[in-house]
């Protein structure tokens, strides 16, 4: 993982932290929803989550994601729509997966006119970027030029909705006392970590929000499916897991982020957007006592110490040390 120059500051605004931390990383790209793994030694870059200011650096990643589809080189001072730029000509791609019409993703835009900006059929189509242009009936990049027109990997003409639950606890010795960091003496935080099938990268069980669904819903659904592989659990099982999340996740959390990601995934007319949320287990007698099972789209499950060090899939180490400066813990 790359250290960021400002990782040690703690700036107080979740937005100016994330223009901050908007640097480029390496990293492999997460596949599409609901298990269809997408292998990924394609674009080497972490999601940021880069300001309005600073142009999005991953989304303009020369080649496409698990594809051979290069973008049209896009310089910074190009980005943005307002930019006149006769010349450019992006090539549109579109993988086969979405083309086939799974369930989850949009018909291609002809005979399929989806109203944008609005919350369509139950697909929630706004942004949390605010209003985006639509052109010639296709949605546009409400941060600007990708070099690549279509949706690519992705399900969803215009925002394609995320939602990462962040679920800590302390770190406790065996006779359940915190236990602190040798060289920060802060408290050591643990956070519920899984190993993507996709990628192989460690990463928070985040997934896609269904149609219709609430976002405080698609957090619980994921970490169920994810962390604790409800999908297969027993019908007693599966309550007694509904119980303990439902109660923690009833809790408000702390948001720690809600907006754009500069995803490699990301096109000129679809993009991904996240929500991310933390629910710490003070107590550590909550979902703390469930045991881990992989599950859906995670290959392993464990509980993982937040550290700086500890690399991560996508810009989930960037919500990681905001929740660590948040509970004032070890980052
Ligand atoms: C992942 C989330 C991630 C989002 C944006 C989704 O596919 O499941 O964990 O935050 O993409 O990169």
């Amino acid at each position: 993982m790359v250290n960021f120059p400002l990782r040690r500051h703690w700036i107080g605004r979740i937005r100016l932290a994330f223009t901050l931390l908007g640097l480029p990383q390496t990293l492999c790209t997460s596949g599409v929803r609901y298990g269809q793994a997408i292998s990924s030694s394609y674009c080497r870059l972490y999601p940021t989550m880069p300001s309005s200011e600073s142009p999005h650096v991953k989304s303009r990643c020369p080649q496409y994601p698990g594809s051979n589809i290069k973008r049209f080189p896009v310089p910074d001072d190009k980005v943005n729509w307002a930019q006149q730029w006769p010349q450019y000509d992006p090539v549109s791609y579109t993988t086969p997966l979405i083309l086939n019409k799974p369930a989850w993703a949009d018909p291609d835009i002809g005979a399929f006119s989806p109203k944008f900006n609005t919350v369509d059929n139950g697909v929630d189509r706004t942004s949390f970027e605010g209003s985006y242009q639509v052109e010639n009936g296709k949605p546009l990049n409400p941060r600007g030029r990708t070099g690549l027109a279509g949706r690519g990997l992705l399900g969803r003409w215009g925002p394609n909705h995320a939602a990462d639950p962040i679920v800590t606890r302390w770190k406790v010795d065996a006779k359940g006392a915190k236990m602190h960091h040798s060289v920060s003496a802060r408290p050591l935080l643990q956070f519920v970590s899984i190993k993507r099938k996709d990628c192989g990268e460690w990463a928070i069980p985040g997934g896609m929000v269904d149609p219709g669904e609430q976002v405080s819903l698609t957090l619980q659904r994921e970490f169920s499916e994810e962390a604790l592989n409800s999908l297969s659990a027993s019908p007693e099982d599966r309550a007694k897991i509904q119980e303990r999340i439902t109660n923690l996740f009833k809790s408000s959390g702390f948001e720690v982020y809600k907006g754009y990601v500069d995803d490699p995934r990301n096109t000129d007319n679809a993009w991904m957007e996240t929500v991310a949320v933390n629910f710490h287990d003070d107590q550590g007698n909550s979902v703390s006592e469930l045991p881990l099972q992989a599950g859906d789209d995670a290959g392993q499950v464990q509980w993982v110490d937040i550290d700086s060090s500890f690399p991560l899939y996508a810009n989930h180490s960037n919500f990681l040390e905001l929740v660590a400066k948040e509970r004032k813990a070890h980052w």
